[in-house]
């Protein structure tokens, strides 16, 4: 039986009328394009410069957006005195690199997601950020969203009981192209740094850090991932399954389960418009109610940022640095297992035990 309950209000940062902060994009792509629409959309916060390789480029995204200035190399862009903060919107790839001329001229910084390619290049952004003093965050907006803020209550006041299981899945088909950066190794691609990251994120924020995984998979005969189920074991013995995929759409209908009830996802848990409580027999339906969907919603993350930032925070309270290479860890150890000969049509990937290195 379907009825109402009353939820906890979204704990998300007002998008009016709050900080606000002057913004610098680097590398005018497709998410720049997207998060630059939404912010100057939904908020107050302004991107005011951007930095391309091509001064072109820089003047085109500026023309289209109303931003002021347009610089031809991000050098320019990390000197603009006019920029508070940084989003690093390159391929992942390139994150660490530009992300550190970003941190080193002494702004913030919002690193598209994955933050880096690897646990070790996230420790070493991690590091040179705090020892600047600047707030560095993982644009892993999801989080930020006003429903994942309502699950994030939900778990932390026990309604769920003891979490024992996190189902989740994230994945949509790219057509096989030797020029897409998704299926060249060297462009970081595969499915486990693309929209794994998603999955991988949900189920340390479900369950908690992994202690132990397990992944089988397959690969490309150039080496990278196209489809991966990993099964952890977190610090507490929560249990999760993350599959990925980027040769099928799947649902990303993902479920956590507790010792008292189940949240199940009724919409795509990266930008979720609703999902169910249930009790039992009961199902308790929560619902979006802001009006944003999609890629709208990467404006509850930049509205976040320029509060911590306001607050004097250096690192989100709800997505930390450690979280992030924690994230970065588990992708790793997934991609080391493949690499095992999950990919091999004989091969069953090894039992790869991972330690959570971000966790003290
Ligand atoms: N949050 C989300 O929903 C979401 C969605 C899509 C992508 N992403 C992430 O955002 C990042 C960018 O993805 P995108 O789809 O926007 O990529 P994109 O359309 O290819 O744009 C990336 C931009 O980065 C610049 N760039 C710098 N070095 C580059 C290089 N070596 N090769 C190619 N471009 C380079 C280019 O701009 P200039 O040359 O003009 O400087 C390019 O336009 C990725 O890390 C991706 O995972 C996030």
């Amino acid at each position: 039986m379907t009825t109402t309950m009353t939820f906890p209000e979204p704990e998300v940062e007002a998008l009016r009328g709050g900080p606000r902060l002057r913004w610098g994009v680097i590398g005018p792509g497709e998410i720049a394009n997207d998060f630059t629409t939404t912010l100057h959309a939904h908020s107050d916060q302004r991107v005011v410069a951007v930095g391309s390789r091509s001064p072109e480029r820089a003047a085109a995204f500026a023309a289209r957006h109303g931003v002021p200035a347009a610089h031809g190399s991000y050098e320019a862009l990390v000197a603009d005195p006019t920029v508070d903060v940084v989003y690093i919107a390159s391929p992942h790839p390139q994150h660490l690199e530009h992300a550190l001329l970003a941190v080193a001229a002494g702004k913030h910084v919002l690193v598209e997601k994955p933050m880096t390619t690897s646990a070790a290049d996230t420790r070493a952004l991690a590091a040179a950020a705090r020892a600047a003093g600047v707030l560095a965050m993982e644009a892993m907006w999801t989080r930020y969203l006003p429903g994942t803020t309502v699950l994030a209550r939900l778990l932390a006041d026990g309604v769920l009981g003891d979490v024992r299981l996190a189902t989740v899945d994230v994945g949509w088909p790219h057509r096989p192209d030797p020029a897409d950066r998704m299926f060249d190794p060297v462009a970081g691609g595969g499915a486990l740094l693309d929209a794994g990251v998603y999955g991988h994120w949900f189920a340390r924020f479900a369950t908690g850090a992994p202690v132990t995984s397990s992944t089988t998979g397959t690969v490309s005969d150039r080496g990278v991932d196209l489809q991966s189920v990993t099964v952890s074991t977190a610090t507490g013995s929560a249990q999760a399954v993350v599959s990925t995929s980027m040769t099928a759409w799947t649902p990303g209908l993902a479920v956590v389960a507790g010792s008292r009830a189940t949240v199940r996802y009724t919409d795509h848990f990266v930008f979720p418009a609703s999902f169910a409580l249930h009790h039992g027999a009961d199902a308790h339906v929560w619902e979006e109610r802001s009006g944003l969907r999609g890629r709208a919603g990467l404006v509850w993350q930049a509205a976040a940022l320029a509060r911590y930032v306001s607050d004097g925070r250096t690192e989100s309270p709800v997505h930390s640095l450690d979280d992030a290479i924690g994230v970065a860890a588990a992708l790793d150890a997934a991609r080391a297992a493949l690499d095992g000969g999950a990919g091999r049509p004989d091969g069953a990937s090894p039992s790869v035990p991972e330690r959570d290195t971000s966790t003290p």
